[in-house]
């Protein structure tokens, strides 16, 4: 049976550098899933479905493919047969994909092809609902978060880096108005599962955290 680990929790917690860490560590694969519901809100943005047409979006739901390659360590996420890795990034797409991902015809496209991937193959999966509904048999469950002022500073040194102005109270804005989002939908919110360990990063550096998820990964096998 293949060895899942779920990792859950809020937009900024350092879910996909710690999970990707993680995976390297043990030679699992790494899927973020959160690009599969960001690769299906940027077929909606290009297609110009509004997030408030659920009938289009519900109709336009069977004719995406979304598929993932590990290239080099790397995942690179695939709609209809392009490789979107590079356009799947923008503020504009993590709103549209908080908006669309609380439609059930969006969700379960995705979460079948999860719980597939999962059956398949030792992997280490993150998202918002992996140990709650999509792995609910995971072996190993982690809510990992931080305070709303530390994950609105690294998203602020991130953009700062990548030269893109930003004020500071605005990021903490939009992260306030995701995480509601998230953890008030009506299917599958972003909730910590009853059986997983809580993990706030918040005073954490990146190393630590990877230390202490992998400290119990390894209780769990022995
Ligand atoms: O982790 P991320 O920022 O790439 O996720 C973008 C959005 O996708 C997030 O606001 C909520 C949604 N999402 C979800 O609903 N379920 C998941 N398993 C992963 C992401």
């Amino acid at each position: 049976m293949a060895f899942n680990i779920a990792i859950d929790g809020p937009a900024g917690a350092g879910k996909s550098t710690i999970a990707k860490r993680v995976a390297k560590e043990l030679s699992y694969i790494y899927v973020d899933t959160g690009a599969m519901y960001r690769a299906m809100a940027l077929y909606f943005l290009r297609a110009g479905i509004a997030a408030e047409d659920e009938a289009a979006i519900t109709e336009s739901c069977r004719q995406i493919n979304v598929t993932l390659l590990n290239e080099g360590g790397e995942q690179q996420v695939f709609l209809n047969g392009e490789n979107v890795n590079g356009f799947i990034r923008t503020e504009e797409v993590g709103k549209m994909t908080s908006a669309v991902s609380v439609y059930a015809p969006v969700r379960e496209k995705l979460t079948q092809l999860q719980r597939e991937m999962a059956q398949k193959a030792d992997l280490i999966m993150d998202g918002r609902d992996i140990g709650t509904c999509v792995l609910p048999r995971a072996q190993v469950k982690i809510y990992l978060t931080a305070s709303v002022e530390t994950r609105a500073k690294r998203r602020f040194l991130e953009l700062q880096e990548k030269g893109e102005g930003c004020s500071f109270e605005e990021i903490c804005e939009d992260i306030k108005q995701r995480d509601y989002r998230d953890m008030n939908r009506e299917i599958s919110p972003l909730k910590q599962a009853g059986d997983a360990m809580l993990v706030d990063s918040s005073d954490m550096s990146i190393e630590e955290v990877v230390a202490k998820i992998l400290e119990i990964v390894r209780n769990k096998k022995e």
